[in-house]
C-alpha cells in the first residue's frame, strides 16, 4: 500500500446511519463501478447496501445474497447494481466464475461483501469499506479508502458524500438528503459533530 493512500473514518449510531452513508456513497456510483465491503459477520455490510440501493432508485427488497451469491437490480439510473456476497466462496475459481468483470462491462456496477476476497478477480480500482464495531450496542466506525486512479481522483467526492451523511438531521429520511457537491464544507472533522456520528480523515494510516 502506498504513502499516499488517504482513509476516511465514518461513524454512525444506527442501522438508519449505516444505510445513510450508503445512499450518499450509492450516489457517487455508475456502471463500471466497484465497492468492496468488509467487516465481521453482522458488521453491517448488507444494511449499507440496503440504503444505497435505495438512493440509486431501486424499489426491490434488497435481501442479503449470502447463498444466492449475486443479485442484480434495476436502478432509476439506467444501469444495472450487482450486489454479490463471496463468503461462502474459498477458492478463487469460484469468484472468477462468477464472472462480475464480465457483468460489470454489461452497464452495471458492483457492491460486494467479504470483497477483500475477490480482488483479485477484479480490476484495479473500488472504493474499500470495512465496517467496524464500534463501543457501544449500535455504533459502527465506517473505514472508506478509495482504491486506484479511477476512485482516488474522487476522494473530495467522497469525503463531502460521508459528510453529508452524517450531518443529516435525525429525523431526515436518507433518501432526501442532499447531494454530496451541496456540501461545499466537504469533510467535516469527527468534533463537529458532538452527537457521535462524523467523519475523520486519516493519512498514510494503512
Ligand atoms: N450502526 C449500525 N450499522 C449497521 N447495522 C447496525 C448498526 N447498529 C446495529 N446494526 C444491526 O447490525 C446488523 C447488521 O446486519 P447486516 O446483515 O447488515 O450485516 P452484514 O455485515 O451484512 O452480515 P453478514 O456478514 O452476515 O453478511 C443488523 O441487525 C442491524 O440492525
Ligand atoms: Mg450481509
Amino acid at each position: 500500500m502506498t504513502d499516499d493512500t488517504v482513509a476516511l473514518r465514518v461513524r454512525t449510531n444506527d442501522p438508519a446511519g449505516t444505510q445513510a452513508v450508503g445512499g450518499q456513497l450509492g450516489r457517487l456510483l455508475g456502471p463500471g463501478d466497484v465497492i468492496l465491503l468488509g467487516g465481521d459477520l453482522g458488521a453491517g455490510k448488507t444494511t449499507f447496501t440496503k440504503g444505497l440501493a435505495r438512493a440509486l432508485g431501486v424499489h426491490e427488497v434488497v435481501t442479503s445474497p449470502t447463498f444466492v451469491l449475486v443479485r442484480s437490480y434495476r436502478t432509476s439510473r439506467g444501469f444495472t447494481l450487482l450486489h454479490a456476497d463471496v463468503y461462502r466462496l474459498e477458492q478463487l475459481h469460484e469468484i472468477i466464475d462468477l464472472a462480475l468483470p464480465e457483468q460489470l462491462d454489461d452497464n452495471a456496477c458492483a457492491v460486494i461483501e467479504w470483497g477483500d476476497r475477490a480482488t483479485p478477480a477484479l480490476g484495479p480500482d473500488y472504493l474499500s469499506i470495512t465496517i467496524e464495531y464500534g463501543v457501544g450496542e449500535g455504533e459502527r466506525e465506517l473505514v472508506v479508502r478509495p482504491v486506484g486512479p479511477r476512485w482516488v481522483a474522487r476522494t473530495t467526492e467522497i469525503a463531502a458524500a460521508a459528510a453529508a451523511a452524517t450531518a443529516r438531521p435525525a429525523t431526515a429520511h436518507p433518501a432526501t438528503a442532499h447531494p454530496a457537491g451541496a456540501h461545499p464544507a466537504g469533510a467535516h472533522p469527527a468534533g463537529a459533530h458532538p452527537a457521535g456520528a462524523g467523519v475523520q480523515q486519516d493519512t498514510g494510516a494503512r
